[in-house]
């Protein structure tokens, strides 16, 4: 019986998957629930099972206190640092959807205490499906239209915007499709403007 289990954040580039499993990692409750053992590691781009446990290695390792040095290699060091603990393991910008990967992966960690948890968040939905059970896929689509207004309207503005301002924001807002990476570029832009005229010809030029 295995003492891990995995949940998927899935969603296209720019939905907010990083962001959200930031703010997971960060919440008080999750950090005691896992007795301060979490993990991070971004794996973009990796896609072999040595160079996806190296990166793992490297992020455990960095989070360490160095002082305590061990003549161990790393990875014997990393399963010392697992073993029997409850741990959750965040896999940011997984690619690969190969199921040997993935068994292999999974056999290699499952040595923490149970209810030890990988999390993993990727832009495939058939990678959700190899390492995550169907109630355990946790798709983010976009924003809702006020939500996608308010967060433009907090980056741009700051909160004191004016009639025109918001007049402005809202044709902005409706060419960002509700998508948190386009909004913030967009706001960003925004937030560096001064002239208002200039700003208008831009969007519709
Ligand atoms: N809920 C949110 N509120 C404000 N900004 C957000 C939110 N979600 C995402 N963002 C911003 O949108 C951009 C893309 O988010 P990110 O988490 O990197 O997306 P993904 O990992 O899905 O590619 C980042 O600049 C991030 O700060
Ligand atoms: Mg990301």
């Amino acid at each position: 019986m295995s003492n891990i289990s995995a949940i998927a954040i899935v969603g296209v580039p720019g939905s907010g998957k990083t962001t959200l499993a930031q703010s997971i990692c960060n919440d008080d409750k999750v950090e005691l629930h896992f007795e301060h053992k979490i993990i991070w590691a971004c794996v973009s781009d990796l896609l072999s099972f040595s160079d996806i446990l190296t990166r793992i290695i490297e992020s455990e390792s960095r989070g360490r206190d160095s002082s305590v040095s061990s003549l161990k290699p790393p990875h014997e060091q990393l399963l010392e640092e697992i073993s029997g603990k409850k741990y959750l393991l965040v896999l940011d910008d997984l690619s690969t959807n190969d199921q040997f990967i993935w068994d292999s992966l999974r056999a290699q960690l499952d040595i923490g205490a149970p209810g030890s948890k990988i999390l993993i968040t990727t832009r495939y939905q058939n990678v959700g499906k190899v390492v995550a059970t169907t109630d355990n896929i946790y798709k983010l689509g976009s924003l809702s239209d006020n939500d996608a207004l308010l967060l433009f309207k907090r980056f741009a503005f700051s909160g004191g915007e004016d009639q025109e301002q918001e007049r402005i924001g809202e044709d902005i807002v409706s060419m960002c499709e509700n998508s948190p990476l386009i909004l913030r570029m967009a706001a960003n832009h925004v937030a560096q403007k001064n002239n208002w005229q200039q700003l208008r010809v831009e969007i519709w030029t």
